[in-house]
């Protein structure tokens, strides 16, 4: 197998086995999480794992933990959350994130944000001594602010780019309906107020950095062709 695709493998098999029975399951977004959605529906299925609770993140969790058996819920069900699994696109020394490559941070900081344990599920490729260093930050904005948002994030230093589709002519669509800017800024200083200054702008619905959300960061290594899992 591809080394990546075992990192991932191997991390979500990881996370899966920290689910326990009787409990509400956050669901993540993302091809690390599809496995770890895999893995806790093979635990349903094999009766190891009972009475689950899955809150997808997005329409693509939704779609897998279907796909794998895993009841879900809404917010409107359930009055907490025991453990949210997710993957990042940036990980820092001191577990700040960037989410958003799959354009569903907004529900993914609602969900990960409200559960008690919120694991992070990453191949090292995503580790960063500086956040905002590897992976340009995802801003999601309401389609008639897109003038006014582009110009106030280049104002804190940003450059940004609309996220355009694959396979579609156009912007990517978020699940909400709203649109995704990508901002670059080689860096950034102070993530918890960059965190708020843009979520201040008018037509911003979020932002992908994640401060102080993380309770665990797992991360998948491969050596020599064989997978490990390691908590940071
Ligand atoms: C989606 C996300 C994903 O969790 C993030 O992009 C990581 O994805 P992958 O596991 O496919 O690398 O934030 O909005």
């Amino acid at each position: 197998m591809d080394p990546v695709k075992l990192m991932k493998q191997e991390v979500g098999r990881a996370a899966a086995a920290q689910v326990k029975s009787g409990t509400v399951v956050g669901l993540g977004t993302g091809s690390t999480t599809a496995f770890a959605i895999q893995f806790i529906g093979e635990r349903i299925a094999s009766g190891e794992l009972k009475d689950i609770k899955g809150i997808p993140t997005s329409f693509q969790a939704s779609v897998l933990a279907k796909q794998h058996g895993i009841p879900l819920a809404t917010l409107d069900d359930v009055d907490h959350i025991d453990i949210a699994i997710d993957g990042a696109d940036e990980v820092d020394p001191q577990m700040n994130l960037i989410k958003g490559g799959g354009a569903a941070h907004t529900r993914e900081k609602v969900i990960d944000g409200l559960a008690e344990r919120f694991i992070v599920v990453v191949d090292s490729s995503k580790l960063s001594n500086k956040i905002g260093t590897i992976f340009a930050l995802p801003v999601e904005a309401i389609p008639m602010a897109i003038a006014p948002v582009t110009r106030a994030l280049k104002k804190l230093g940003g450059k940004v780019e609309m996220r355009m589709g694959i396979k579609k002519d156009g912007p990517v669509i978020t699940d909400q309906g709203n649109m995704v800017l990508d901002v670059t800024f080689n860096g950034i200083d102070n993530p918890a107020e960059m965190e708020k200054d843009i979520n201040n702008i008018p037509g911003v619905l979020d932002n992908g950095l994640f401060i102080g959300l993380a309770t665990e960061v797992l991360i998948g290594e491969v050596t020599d062709g064989e997978a490990t899992v390691r908590s940071m």
